[in-house]
């Protein structure tokens, strides 16, 4: 890859920021020579109920992982994201809400978010959540979902966002997994016009799960869904009928706040833990310094709530900093392809962050939807989930930013809790492609397969030496496949599943997961969770699933399936594998490409190989490298031929 131009910080920018090169180069050097000094001021962001004593604790040597972060303070983080801002800004907008429909619209001040989660904590106590439960919320992007989560903190109980495109299997899943006791749902979700039917996906999750006691219902759309009387709520009558006060417990600074499911190389979503002070304490700070925020200045995030992304940076990071922010329903194309342009011009949004897979899909609809809006309100951009190409990036930039504003291409994931590494505004210029430099008291490490570090530019495996507040403790019930995971891979580091690149000047790219996990739309996806719902399929003898370069979506997804013997090809199959996809998992995963394949090139172990297959996914049939170890080479041969002979839009090699 040819090395990129250098955008230098915009004048005037570095005036106004707070972190300019000079003090990026001081505080990088002090947060690695004294870690725990760095985090033990920057600790003070926050209300401690009972101070801490200890700041760091912790060890990536396998036989004696620990991971704890002012382990012996007390603190309660909806205190700290809302209660705190309350004397000086109860009537000043936290959310500004606008709904899949443009002229549905809601403003919710700090005042009116803190009496509805006092309220619905009340409610849930009253239900019987008690501190260290979980409570599964299955909502769209509108204001209850930051309420819920608010809520649940409040009582010391842990939430476990399940995203609303998810299916009712999937989050049927996630509930057994957490063992939940209450739901949070609505009665639908909407997006691009279309209904989403969340409350009978609940219901058809909870056929199976009946150990959710109460469903707590939004009445979002007002739809006429089913309820059952004794475990449903409607949410609006119980919040308007508990007590407006309930104060916030002390909860443990390593006790958890909040467990999210990502998929991994291996069959089962995992879900990670995070807890409660090392989170609040890197999300609160770091979201401030990495976008740059300012009093006054509105943020919008457009990841929906369901993923980490939402979490951190879109909740979290600016209630703790009591910032207002956007929170948008829809999706970018609807009604029309200016959508978001109109989003930004009508709340004056300052800083804007969004993934490459929307940067590059409205790039398709050209300039004219971003010309009809007045965008001149942007200072910061972002971008999250997937490598930026340099041709998205430059559009962003140029188009969306009007040449202005930097771009923090933040690098990080469900697993780290917070960013890793990005050029923070005002003080690291930009490289289009390039997730810049390490945050402070961050210490990437780029390995070779012995776990040798390398030194200077190079291009490895991307791990971390040493840990950072925000960093997941555990997958939740199985401690085991957490340092299997992410440690036992390179001993005594942290190991990320991404593969990276460092040039001279100490900016990192990332190259992609080294591991079988797909990303597709700045989505994770396995490619066992997806291999296991298609062999689901009565008619399926084997699957194996991988990712090919999409256009728009950074990675496809390409299943490879073998049918059962006396079982004939046909579109309607086809048709039905794909939709057995989106039943198991959800809308997100649904396979781009289905080539049938007679039989799966394997080696005489009987294991896939799936350089093979991806490469042939992929339309690169130059070099299949080394072939010998195939156990029979006709299998080879047909799956190229049929490769060769189908359309797939955008990978390389299409007849
Ligand atoms: C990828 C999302 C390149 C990476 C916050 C990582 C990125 C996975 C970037 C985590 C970026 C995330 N540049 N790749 N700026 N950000 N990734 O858990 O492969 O949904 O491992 O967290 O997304 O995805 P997750």
């Amino acid at each position: 890859m040819s090395e990129p131009e250098i955008h230098p910080v915009p004048p005037g920018f570095a005036a106004r920021a707070h972190v300019d090169a000079a003090a990026y180069a001081a505080t990088y050097r002090r947060s690695v020579e004294d870690t725990e000094g760095f985090w033990c001021e920057q600790a003070a962001f926050l209300d401690w109920i009972t101070p801490f004593t200890q700041v760091k604790d912790t060890s990536f040597a396998l036989e004696d992982l620990r991971i704890r972060w002012f382990a012996d303070g007390t603190l309660n983080a909806s205190h700290n994201c809302i209660d705190r801002h309350l004397p000086a800004k109860a009537d000043v907008p936290a959310i500004l809400w606008e709904g899949d429909d443009p002229a549905e619209r809601r403003t919710v001040t700090w005042g009116e978010l803190a009496d509805k989660v006092n309220r619905l904590a009340n409610v849930l106590t009253g239900l019987g959540v008690r501190q260290g439960d979980v409570v599964t919320i299955y909502l769209p992007v509108i204001p209850e979902a930051v309420v819920a989560m608010m809520a649940c903190v409040r009582i010391g109980a842990v939430h476990s966002v399940v995203f609303s495109g998810f299916s009712a299997e999937a989050l049927a899943d996630r509930i057994a997994d957490a063992r939940a006791k209450v739901l949070i749902t609505a009665d639908e979700g909407r997006r691009g016009g279309r209904a989403v039917p969340l409350k009978r996906n609940a219901d058809r999750a909870l056929e199976r799960e009946r150990a959710v006691a109460h469903v707590v219902v939004v009445r979002r759309s007002g739809a006429d869904v089913p309820f059952t009387p004794g475990r449903d709520l409607w949410y609006d009558e119980a919040v308007a009928a508990a007590a407006p006060h309930c104060p916030p417990v002390a909860v443990g600074a390593e006790d958890p706040l909040f467990i999210l499911y990502t998929s991994g190389s291996t069959g089962k979503p995992k879900g990670l833990v995070h807890t409660t002070g090392g989170y609040l304490v890197h999300t609160g700070t770091s979201w401030r310094t990495i976008f740059d925020w300012h009093e006054g200045d509105v943020f919008w995030c457009t990841a929906d709530v369901g993923w980490v992304t939402a979490h951190t940076y879109k909740i979290y990071g600016p209630l703790l900093n009591g910032a207002t922010s956007v929170l948008f329903e829809g999706v970018p194309t609807w009604p029309d392809s200016s959508r978001w342009w109109s989003i930004i011009e009508r709340y004056r949004v300052n800083i804007f962050y969004t993934a490459p897979t929307a940067i590059r899909s409205l790039m398709r609809e050209g300039e004219e939807p971003v010309r009809r809006h007045d965008l001149s309100s942007l200072r910061v951009l972002g971008s999250v989930g997937e490598p930026i190409n340099p041709e998205a990036w430059r559009w962003y930039h140029r188009v969306v930013g009007g040449g202005r504003c930097p771009i923090v291409d933040t690098y990080w994931q469900t697993e780290t809790g917070a960013v890793l590494l990005t050029p923070i505004p005002g003080a690291v210029p930009n490289k289009p492609g390039r997730a810049g430099k390490p945050y402070f008291g961050i210490r990437p490490v780029v390995v070779d397969a012995a776990n040798a570090e390398l030194a200077g530019p190079a291009e490895g495996n991307l791990c971390f030496a040493d840990s950072w507040p925000a960093q997941a403790r555990t997958i939740l019930h199985d401690h085991g496949r957490f340092l299997r995971t992410y440690f036992a891979p390179f001993p005594g580091r942290f190991f990320t599943g991404d593969g990276a690149s460092r040039d001279a000047d100490g900016y990192y790219r990332i190259s992609g997961r080294v591991d079988d996990v797909i990303n597709v739309s700045g989505h994770r996806l396995g490619t066992v969770e997806l291999e296991s719902a298609i062999a689901s399929h009565p008619a399926v003898a084997e699957a194996a699933v991988v990712g090919y370069p999409h256009p728009v979506k950074g990675q496809g997804v390409f299943a490879y399936v073998t049918l059962k013997g006396g079982i004939a090809e046909s579109e309607g199959l086809r048709g039905e594998i794909v939709t057995r996809v989106r039943d198991r998992i959800g809308p997100i995963a649904t396979p781009d490409v289905v080539q049938w394949a007679p039989a799966l090139p394997k080696n005489r172990a009987g294991k896939i190989l799936r350089r093979i297959l991806s490469k042939a996914a992929a339309g690169d049939f130059a070099d299949f490298g080394d072939t010998s170890t195939v156990a029979d080479p006709d299998v080879v041969a047909d799956i190229v031929a049929r490769r060769r002979a189908a359309r797939v839009d955008g990978a390389a090699g299409v007849p």
